[in-house]
């Protein structure tokens, strides 16, 4: 099925033409694995986006991403404090307790200031403090965060720098799924590397997107920790992660970072957002800051616009979500924050 207007997900988006270029090229006799020569680039590529050593290593899902970089920071018998609604919680089918080998995800509910599902220090430690330190209880031994948020929110360079501090006065590994992060550094602004570097702030690992953004199948697991390197290398072959053919998703990866095509396809797509946020006045549940809108709408408001072939997810009873993406076409969006502004 294709879809007239389509506000699924950026998942449902297309690859980027830049990207089916650079695997083309990629499609000669190179080392298998990991040993091409496009995948030993990539440290040295984030690296000096970041400004930080680091190491890059790619996997096949978002998913995968973010459980092997938390595996190396909470051990079976400790936590990952989270929010509610993170995707690791509720959208992971279980991958978190499967790869951590039976961690508990502590959950964090809005408060403190914040709302659209990101987390504070504050709320972290109203959730951890009361817990005792003794064996019969879990401690916690990380925090996970989104950016951008489960609700399209960005975290500012200030709020990480908060939540960086609090993780390492209290021994707590940080790391980020950013899933959506080209769309948060794109709402920061800056160059590539100022805006990657302030949507980053001092986490200790991310989960890189880019099948969202124009990609096909490679997202990169950042790693700023020469350990945790070295953990995830032998874990993503034991998780069956390490592709045979990686020039593959190395190709895809390099081509997003070249002339900063991340940075772009975002902003393309937080555009597009802005563009249906306008026909939205009060409906909007959160502030759009990257590429998705959530919407009170009603069951017979939702269908008027199905009709004129918006496609969409409902979000609950009253309400429903939009994304847009690299590729949305902006005549699209025009119509359909007019659609929603005329209901
Ligand atoms: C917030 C967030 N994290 C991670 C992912 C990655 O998921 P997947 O394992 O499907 O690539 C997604 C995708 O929907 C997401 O929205």
């Amino acid at each position: 099925m294709t879809l007239a207007k389509p506000f699924l997900s950026d998942n449902a988006a297309a690859v980027h033409p830049k990207l089916w270029a650079a695997m083309q090229a990629a499609d000669q006799p190179d080392n298998p694995y990991d040993g091409d020569r496009l995948s030993a680039e990539l440290d040295a590529r984030f690296t000096a986006l970041f400004g930080r050593e680091c190491a890059a290593l790619w996997v096949a899902t978002g998913t995968a991403a973010n459980c092997l970089a938390l595996a190396t920071m909470c051990a079976p018998h400790g936590g990952v404090v989270c929010h509610r609604e993170a995707h690791i919680e509720v959208d992971e089918g279980g991958a978190p307790g499967f790869f951590l080998h039976g961690a508990k995800l502590m959950l964090v509910d809005d408060g403190f200031g914040v709302e659209g599902a990101k987390l504070t220090p504050e709320g972290i430690a109203a959730l951890i403090d009361p817990i005792r330190n003794d064996v019969h209880q879990v401690q916690p031994h990380a925090i996970a965060i989104t950016q951008a948020s489960e609700y399209g929110r960005a975290y500012s360079p200030a709020e990480l720098a908060a939540l960086g501090a609090f993780a390492k006065e209290r021994r707590l590994g940080l790391h980020m799924d950013g899933a959506r992060f080209a769309n948060a550094a794109a709402f920061l602004g800056g160059s590539a590397q100022e805006a990657a570097r302030a949507a980053s702030g001092p986490v200790d690992s991310l989960a890189f997107g880019f099948i969202k953004n124009g990609g096909m199948g490679a997202e990169a697991v950042v790693l700023f920790d020469p350990e945790a390197t070295q953990q995830v290398r032998y874990r993503r072959k034991r998780a069956g992660h390490l592709q045979c053919k990686g020039r593959y998703l190395a190709a895809q990866i390099i081509a997003m970072l070249e002339d900063d095509l991340w940075l772009a396809n975002a902003a393309h797509a937080n555009a597009a957002a802005q563009e249906v946020a306008a026909g939205c006045a009060d409906r909007l549940l959160h502030p759009v800051e990257a590429n998705e809108l959530f919407v009170r709408l009603t069951a017979p408001e939702r269908e008027a616009l199905r009709a004129q072939d918006f496609a969409f997810y409902d979000w609950g009873a009253e309400s429903a979500r939009f994304v847009t993406a690299w590729n949305t076409r902006p005549e699209d969006a025009a119509a359909l924050g007019k659609a929603i502004a005329a209901l």
